[in-house]
């Protein structure tokens, strides 16, 4: 079989694992120790699925900010557009600004030169700019633009989920596929999210936004979705049984909405649900993210819990409860 090195290859066309294998009986067990939890072995087809992906990346246009602000000082109503976006622009606006900041490189210790190197060289930057655009039509429409987060602090589950994966090349991959499959969930919401927030735009005549703003950054998510997704399932091909199966309960227990895991988050993202979806209680968006978290980490013939339901509506009765 084909086997190929994926989370670190240096920018090579990638060795076969074999070789990786003497090496590391050349060098003996504490090079093994040190340099293993980089390694994870995908064939020649798994690997170049997961090169499509970067680089249609790597060849997309980023967010045009110059034409997003002429359109947002065209805005004609601006109570209008508060009255229905407000809420959906501040939740995203913030977890834009912040998403970024996760400290990735703890958690997932990776060269700039791999697919997770180049993929981040690309989303840093979209996710950056799609906050700094909302911010603008914030201040323009006059509502309050949240502090940025800490860019240094690491969240001290990423800091310990780092060390294990440092220390066990079966950890780091159990790492990898939850960073993917999380990630593949939330963008899934952030598309979901800005349909909705194009929609809304036109039915209040601010079509120019929908097209220079919210449409592009649907886009963008879309393709981020495409890489997380993609490298997810390629993972799934070659976990283990258990493997899999911790990423599964990880995921199913703990998961929550992008920038809604603080408790005080999670009323102003059920604020976002009531503010998006025409049925709060049962929202469109949960049935596609759970979709994806099916895909990825279900057991063949068995169905996860319905726990991004139970997330989302959890979400809109604590905002419900603060109105
Ligand atoms: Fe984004
Ligand atoms: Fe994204």
């Amino acid at each position: 079989m084909n086997t190929l090195r994926s989370a670190c290859h240096g920018g090579q066309i990638p060795s076969r694992l074999g070789r990786g294998r003497a090496s590391r009986r050349r060098h003996g067990r504490r090079i093994l120790r040190l340099s293993c939890c980089r390694i994870i072995a995908l064939t020649r087809d798994q690997y170049f699925a997961i090169e499509r992906r970067v680089d249609a990346l790597e060849r997309k246009r980023p967010l045009d900010l110059d034409v997003v602000a002429a359109a947002i000082g065209r805005i004609d109503n601006r109570e209008l557009f508060g009255a229905r976006l407000g809420p959906a622009v501040r939740y995203s606006q913030r977890v834009e600004a912040d998403v970024a900041g996760l400290s990735i490189h703890t958690l997932l210790p990776h060269s700039p030169n791999d697919h997770i190197g180049r993929f981040l060289e690309v989303w840093v930057p979209d996710e950056s700019g799609h906050g700094v655009a909302q911010e603008v039509l914030l201040d323009h429409i006059g509502l309050p633009i949240s502090p940025p987060a800490d860019p240094d602090h690491v969240p001290p589950h990423n800091r310990v989920a780092g060390v294990f994966g440092r220390l066990s090349r079966h950890a780091y991959t159990i790492v990898s596929m939850a960073y993917h499959s999380i990630g593949a969930m939330n963008e899934r919401l952030a598309i979901g999210a800005y349909g909705q927030m194009a929609r809304i735009c036109k039915e209040i005549g601010a079509d120019e936004i929908a097209d220079a703003l919210f449409t592009p950054m649907r886009a963008d998510e879309s393709l981020h979705l495409g890489y997380y997704r993609t490298y997810a399932m390629q993972l799934r091909a070659i976990l283990a049984g258990w493997q899999l199966a911790a990423v599964r309960a990880l995921i199913v227990h703990t998961w929550a909405p992008v920038g809604a895991g603080a408790k005080e988050d999670r009323g102003p993202f059920g604020e976002v649900i009531l503010a998006l979806e025409e049925d709060p209680e049962n929202p469109s968006i949960a049935a596609v993210i759970q979709d994806i978290a099916q895909d990825l980490l279900a057991k063949d013939g068995e169905t996860l819990p319905p726990f991004v339901h139970d997330q989302l509506r959890n979400c809109v009765a604590l905002a419900r409860e603060a109105a």
